[in-house]
């Protein structure tokens, strides 16, 4: 995991910063912290060496009792010069919150405490996320600055919109909830190798009305999807989710199109197919749907109704008829019993897929509404890769290195991968 160099300045929303950390020490990344002065009023300093098991710096001038090393590694023998030796090894700098003050100071350079002057000195990527009341936020000034940090590379995380800390007031400028920020330093971590490429993922599980109440449905979370939706943004993708009747939190910068019924969701795929480069049909969507459902609640005492059945569009198989040749499409496979691979294979081949990605549900523990998942992704071009049992989001990470090679062979190297990550400049 990564060495995480977090900023910390005088807002309200500096408690928020704590749980960040928490976050961030818990996915196992080695966290220091340094504070303005002014921050200190808002958040000791303890709070923070608690969470991360290493020493807090605030100036320039006191020495670091760890001299310059992360959780977890050896201390040097010497001391170092305390404002480089934090950013020299950081591997992703975040400014959390980032107040208006220290926003600007940042934009024209200046270096008057330690968390400007380790900026200023970063050489890693460099992410801000501005905190503020909401004039503060709109002020030309604050957004002249914002602009100039982004046009340096710096990565801004915006801030949300609802209650202000001031008393009753409404408006921008919350900063953005933990997840998201751990997020935006873990995208600057990873390559961005789907730059530039546009992926549709399907999400959950579809629902079939009987009547107005009742429905057919299936026990999909929607976690693996939303995990390979998280990884593709990561990656620097441009990501849609179709989701089907998921509850669970959405990742930052996916775009989301809510569905409900099998039909739904593939008038949503046909639709989008045409703006997609990669498709990941995760959702399980129903093969089967009451015929004629009620328009009504069905009463009891009217007796036990009986159900008939009708087939649902295959809506894997008319997208592959429709795709074009340099669309990556991965279906998913719920199969029970050990015969699973074979019956994947049996699929990705009549469904004319790239990849498809079986797992095999009649084991515990894994699929459906578990954290974790045990598959097996096959290729067209005849690969087979088991991933073990391990978490969704470790599987999504090996669906998206399967789809980059895929990508690799079908484009060329030129067209798949585009690294654009470079280190901000302050
Ligand atoms: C109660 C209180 C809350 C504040 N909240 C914010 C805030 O959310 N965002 C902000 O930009 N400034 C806020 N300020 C003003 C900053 O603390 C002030 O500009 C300070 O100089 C920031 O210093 P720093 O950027 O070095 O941390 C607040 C001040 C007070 C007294």
């Amino acid at each position: 995991m990564a060495r995480l160099l977090l900023g910390v300045s005088g807002g309200i929303a500096a408690y928020k910063a704590l749980e960040a950390v928490r976050l961030a020490v818990k996915r196992g990344h080695a966290v220091r912290v340094i504070q303005t002065p002014a921050s200190e009023r808002f958040v000791a300093r303890a709070s923070f060496e608690a969470i991360t098991g290493a020493p807090v710096l605030s100036s320039e001038f006191e020495s670091d009792r760890a001299r310059g090393a992360y959780p977890g590694e050896p201390m040097p023998e010497r001391a170092p010069i305390s404002h480089l030796a934090l950013v020299e090894r950081a591997e992703a700098f975040l400014i959390a919150p980032a107040t208006a003050n220290t926003l600007a100071k940042l934009a024209h350079g200046q270096a008057d405490n330690l968390l400007t002057a380790a900026a200023l000195a970063a050489d890693c990527p460099v992410a801000v996320a501005p905190a503020m009341n909401s004039r503060m936020y709109t002020h030309p000034a604050t957004a002249a600055n914002l602009r100039l940090l982004r046009a340096r590379g710096v990565t801004v995380v915006p801030p949300g919109e609802g209650d202000l800390a001031s008393y009753s007031e409404h408006g921008i400028g919350r900063l953005a909830e933990p997840e998201h920020l751990l997020e935006a330093c873990e995208a600057m971590l990873t390559p961005q190798s789907l730059s530039g490429a546009r992926v549709l993922v399907t999400a959950g599980g579809t629902r079939e009305p009987i009547d107005s109440v009742r429905f057919l449905g299936n026990r999909s979370s929607g976690r693996m999807g939303f995990a390979l939706a998280r990884e593709a943004v990561r990656r620097g993708a441009e990501v849609t989710a179709i989701t089907a009747n998921v509850t669970l939190v959405p990742p930052p910068r996916v775009r989301l199109q809510r569905v409900q019924t099998a039909a739904e969701l593939a008038g949503a795929c046909r639709r989008g197919l045409a703006y997609c480069d990669v498709l990941l049909m995760s959702a399980a969507v129903a093969d089967f749907r009451p015929l004629g459902p009620v328009d009504a609640k069905l009463k009891k005492d009217e007796g036990v109704p009986r159900l008939e059945l009708e087939a649902t569009e295959d809506v894997l198989s008319q997208i592959a008829e429709m795709r074009r040749p340099d669309q990556i499409i991965v279906g998913f496979a719920a199969e029970h019993g050990t015969d699973a691979v074979a019956l994947g294979r049996g699929k990705l081949e009549r469904k004319r897929l790239d990849a498809i990605v079986v797992n095999d549900i009649s084991r515990a523990g894994i699929g459906f509404e578990s954290e974790d998942n045990e598959v097996t992704i096959l290729a067209a071009d005849g690969t087979e890769r088991h991933v073990p049992h391990s978490r969704k989001e470790r599987v999504a990470r090996a669906v998206l290195d399967e789809v980059e090679r895929l990508r690799e062979a079908r484009v060329g190297s030129d067209g798949a991968r585009a690294d654009t990550r470079s280190p901000a400049r302050i």
